[in-house]
């Protein structure tokens, strides 16, 4: 029977065969921060790749972007980031730590989305029997205040252009700014999606569980342009294809379900959101967010072209974003700068939008918990990641049974020919047992091992990961049979 499993068991194998580091480990490590391995950084990168075939490879209406972390100050003024994203947090009076409102104990549910400060701010929470996680004591809080999420840094050298800027929070925001630039340089019409993947930063008040929630995180986002009105429909598709896409790399779908938000925890820019979420394996067995499904209707174009226009009041202030009021929207919003014409129907108005954001580290994550398994094979323990094979990091390990007549001569030209084709790992060390052993704890999906009788009939073993079966396929077809089954 397949293995529980805990997280301090991936933990340590992520260490052990070179997942995940600390980061900054030989200076004693840096608190919430990760080091992608060898292997981990395969894995990751993995996981993008099967991310970008689905939502932007394979469909023809969606295209890919890549913007810079570091925007223009004004775009977070625009989106509300600037004033609006913030944890309500309460510090203890005992021991001055301090912690988000939504995470003190005796809540039912621990939220990973942060609530919209506008909707805390108004109900004041009940805090006089919540408990200090720091030092247990009881009611003994300040008043809660927001703790703005994004990470402050100055750009430029000199006093009179230097700004205050900020890492972004999000990839959405670069996605929006091009949306103008997209529609002018592409022939894409609504229906129409924009994707990326990057870096996003978050000054969390809380971190959790090795790399699930980390204040440096890769995103996964796909900003989905509609026409009004058929937002709700295409929030259902995304819903649908986002689940399906989980399924089809391999977690299982006991691991998995929709939780709808609830209106108080819903982020400003959204009308309604749905996460998808995994049974991970800490906490008491906690589901937690792997994807946001939003609709973020035609909120950030809006507000962009709000911002646009307020740029004469961004000058007059010297460039101080926190003096400046965002200019009101004029009647005529819907042929603005960032409206659409849709020549078909003749009609212009500001696009909705879908939004499908994956956290790519939280899924990594997930695949490793997922695919991870201890089984007794005679009398021996092994550890095996039953990895999708598109999510392998190594796809085929190849080996000589043993390191003489002529067999590593055969398996290295065996391995320089599969490199060209697939990620291989040639290995003559040891016995074959521990080298099979080493690879299913990679996660490898098949091993070549040239033996005695590949010398007489130019065939070798092939080995499957997961049933341990071997068959004999001649080094001629090698190259096909594997292509074959990994799909690649
Ligand atoms: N863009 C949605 C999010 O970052 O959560």
């Amino acid at each position: 029977m397949a293995k529980i499993t805990k997280l301090d068991d991936i933990v340590s194998l992520c260490k052990r065969r070179g997942f995940i580091f600390q980061s900054s480990e030989i200076y004693g490590g840096l608190a919430s921060c990760y080091d992608y391995g060898p292997l981990g950084v395969e894995l990751k990168n993995n996981v993008k790749k099967a991310w970008w075939k689905t939502v932007v490879q394979m469909r023809d209406d969606v295209v890919g972007l890549d913007c810079s972390i570091l925007m223009h100050p004004m775009v977070w003024k625009a989106s509300g980031h600037a004033d609006k994203f913030a944890d309500l947090i309460v510090e203890c009076k005992k021991c001055n730590t301090r912690t988000r409102v939504d995470h003190l104990k005796d809540h039912c549910e621990e939220h990973t989305a942060h609530i919209a400060i506008d909707s805390a701010l108004a109900s004041a929470p009940e805090l006089s029997n919540k408990v200090c996680p720091n030092c247990g004591s009881v009611g003994n809080f300040t008043e809660p205040m927001p703790f703005q999420l994004m990470f402050e840094t100055q750009m430029g050298a000199n006093v009179d252009d230097a700004m205050t800027m900020y890492l972004r929070p999000e990839t959405a925001q670069g996605i929006f700014a091009n949306f103008r630039n997209v529609l002018d340089t592409t022939r894409v019409k609504i229906p129409f999606g924009i994707a990326q993947i990057g870096k996003s930063f978050r000054n969390e008040v809380t971190t959790k569980a090795f790399i699930f929630r980390t204040r440096e995180f890769e995103q996964a986002e796909l900003e989905f342009f509609c026409e009004p009105g058929t937002d709700e429909e295409w929030f259902e598709h995304w819903k649908k294809c986002r689940f399906e896409w989980y399924i089809g790399l391999g977690l299982k779908k006991e691991n998995l379900r929709f939780r709808q938000h609830d209106a108080d925890e819903l982020a400003h820019y959204a009308k309604s959101c749905a996460d998808v979420e995994y049974k991970f394996p800490f906490g008491s067995g906690d589901w937690q967010e792997l994807e946001g499904i939003a609709n973020r209707t035609d909120y950030d174009l809006r507000q962009h072209q709000r911002g646009i226009r307020t740029m004469t009041k961004w000058y007059e202030n010297n460039r101080d974003m926190t003096k400046i009021e965002l200019t009101d929207e004029p009647q005529d919003y819907q042929s603005g700068p960032l409206s659409y014409f849709d020549i078909e129907k003749k009609k212009r108005y500001v696009p909705y939008v879908i939004e499908p954001s994956a956290g790519i580290d939280r899924s990594a994550l997930a695949f490793l918990v997922d695919a991870y398994d201890e089984e007794e094979v005679r009398g021996e323990k092994r550890n095996l990641l039953r990895f999708h094979h598109a999510l392998a990091p190594i796809k085929v390990g190849v080996f000589p049974l043993v390191k003489r007549d002529g067999m590593p001569e055969i398996a290295r030209n065996i391995y320089e020919d599969m490199k060209k084709h697939f990620n291989c790992f040639y290995d003559e060390k040891g016995a074959i047992g521990r080298r099979y052993r080493r690879q299913d704890e990679a996660g490898t999906p098949f091993c070549i091992t040239v033996d005695g009788q590949t010398l007489e009939d130019k065939t070798v073993t092939v080995r499957k990961r997961d049933s341990m079966e071997q068959v004999r396929v001649t080094t001629d077809s090698l190259k096909s049979f594997l292509y074959d089954k990994l799909e690649v």
